[in-house]
C-alpha cells in the first residue's frame, strides 16, 4: 500500500474558521483506487516554513510514499505551495502539473492559474493540487491513470514495466 498524507493549506481552515472539504474529498477518492492508503492529515496554514516542514516530517520521518497537498497554488500573496514544495524536493516531476493544466484548460480557462508544481523528495513523491473542491476532482482525475505507475518506479529498486498497458 502506497502511504499516504494529505495536507490542507488554509488559513482560516487552520484556526477552524472554515470547514476543510478538499482533504476529505482527495481522502474518498483515494480510496477508491486500489493501493493507496490516507494515513497522514492535517490542516495547515499557508505559511512556507510550516508547509515546508511538515514535508520534510513526512518524508524524511514517517516515510511517507505520496503527499497530496491542496490550496496556495494560486496568486494570493498568502500562496506559497509550489514554493515550499520546489524548496524540498531533489527532483521535480513536471509532468505531473502539465497533465493537471493540460485536462483542467478543458473544463475552465481558470486553470491556468493553478500554479502547482509537484516532485520527489528522496522516496516521496509531493502533489499541489489546487484548493477548491471541484479543482482537486478535476486535477486528480487528471493524474490518477498514471499515478500508480509513477509509484512503482519511484518504489522498485528497478524500474517498472513501461510497455504495460494502464488498468
Ligand atoms: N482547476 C480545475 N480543474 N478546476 C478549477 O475550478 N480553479 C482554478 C485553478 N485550477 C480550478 C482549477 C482557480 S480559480 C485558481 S485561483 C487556481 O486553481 C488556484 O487555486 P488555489 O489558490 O486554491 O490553489
Amino acid at each position: 500500500m502506497y502511504r499516504t498524507g494529505i495536507i490542507t493549506l488554509s488559513d482560516k481552515g487552520s484556526q477552524g474558521l472554515r470547514e476543510d472539504k478538499s482533504g476529505p474529498l482527495i481522502q474518498t477518492m483515494l480510496e477508491t483506487v486500489p493501493g493507496f492508503e490516507v494515513v497522514k492529515t492535517i490542516i495547515l496554514p499557508d505559511d512556507m516554513d510550516t508547509i515546508k516542514a511538515k514535508l520534510i516530517a513526512w518524508a524524511d520521518e514517517d516515510k511517507l510514499d505520496l503527499i497530496l497537498t491542496t490550496g496556495g497554488t494560486g496568486f494570493s500573496e498568502r500562496d506559497w505551495t509550489p514554493e515550499a514544495t520546489i524548496a524540498v524536493c531533489d527532483r521535480l516531476t513536471p509532468g505531473i502539473p502539465e497533465a493537471m493544466r493540460y485536462y483542467s484548460l478543458q473544463i475552465t480557462p481558470k486553470a491556468m492559474l493553478s500554479r502547482s508544481a509537484a516532485g520527489i523528495r528522496g522516496k516521496t513523491l509531493i502533489v499541489n493540487l489546487p484548493g477548491s473542491p471541484k479543482a482537486v476532482k478535476e486535477n486528480l482525475e487528471a493524474i490518477l491513470p498514471a499515478l500508480d505507475h509513477g509509484m512503482k518506479m519511484l518504489l522498485s529498486a528497478g524500474s517498472a514495466e513501461c510497455a504495460e498497458p494502464l488498468k
